[in-house]
């Protein structure tokens, strides 16, 4: 024996909302985690920044000490993941300015991560002069990233 048409609405159309409603939720923990939610990003850039200014500033000491090298070959590795995951992620400055402006902001940033394999490659080569001119030009492309970059 069929149900009158409003008996099968009363049914299916509450399922049919939770079923919307948690698709919906699922999407956006998803758009989170891959870091499309802008506010995320952001705090992150700035957390990121400040772990980097505290290794900068151990191995402004370390460099030229050949007795240190291990320590500051570890220090310019956690400086290069963290400039890694800095360079896709969006400054304050920039969140209005479209692609383009990214782009850029991402080419400094990867000038910088160049720059540490620099640095790295000179430690492993035992040589400690090539290794502070490269600390030298972080520190210039430092400079320029947060002239342009930082509000
Ligand atoms: C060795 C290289 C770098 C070090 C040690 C460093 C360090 C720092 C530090 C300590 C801060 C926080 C400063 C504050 O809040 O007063 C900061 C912020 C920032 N830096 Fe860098 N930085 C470096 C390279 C760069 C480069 C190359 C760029 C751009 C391409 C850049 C872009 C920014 C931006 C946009 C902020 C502001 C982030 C925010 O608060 O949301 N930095 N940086």
């Amino acid at each position: 024996m069929s149900q009158p048409p409003e008996y099968r609405y009363r049914f299916w159309l509450p399922l049919a909302l939770i079923a919307a409603l948690g698709l919906f939720a699922w999407q956006a923990t998803g758009a989170e985690e891959h870091g499309e939610h802008d506010e995320h990003a952001e705090g992150s850039l700035h957390e990121i920044m400040e772990e980097l200014g505290g290794h900068f500033k151990s191995l402004r000491k370390s460099v030229g000490d050949a007795g240190n090298n291990d320590q500051t070959l570890a220090t310019v590795h956690e400086m290069q993941a963290l400039m890694h995951a800095a360079k896709v992620l969006t400054p304050h400055s920039i969140e209005d300015k479209g692609a383009a402006e990214q782009l850029k902001y991402r080419k400094v940033s990867a000038q910088s991560l160049r720059v540490m394999c620099d640095i790295e490659i000179a430690l492993l080569a035992g040589d400690q002069d090539a290794a502070k001119a490269g600390v030298k030009e972080l520190n210039n492309l430092q400079r320029a990233g947060h002239n342009q970059y930082k509000k």
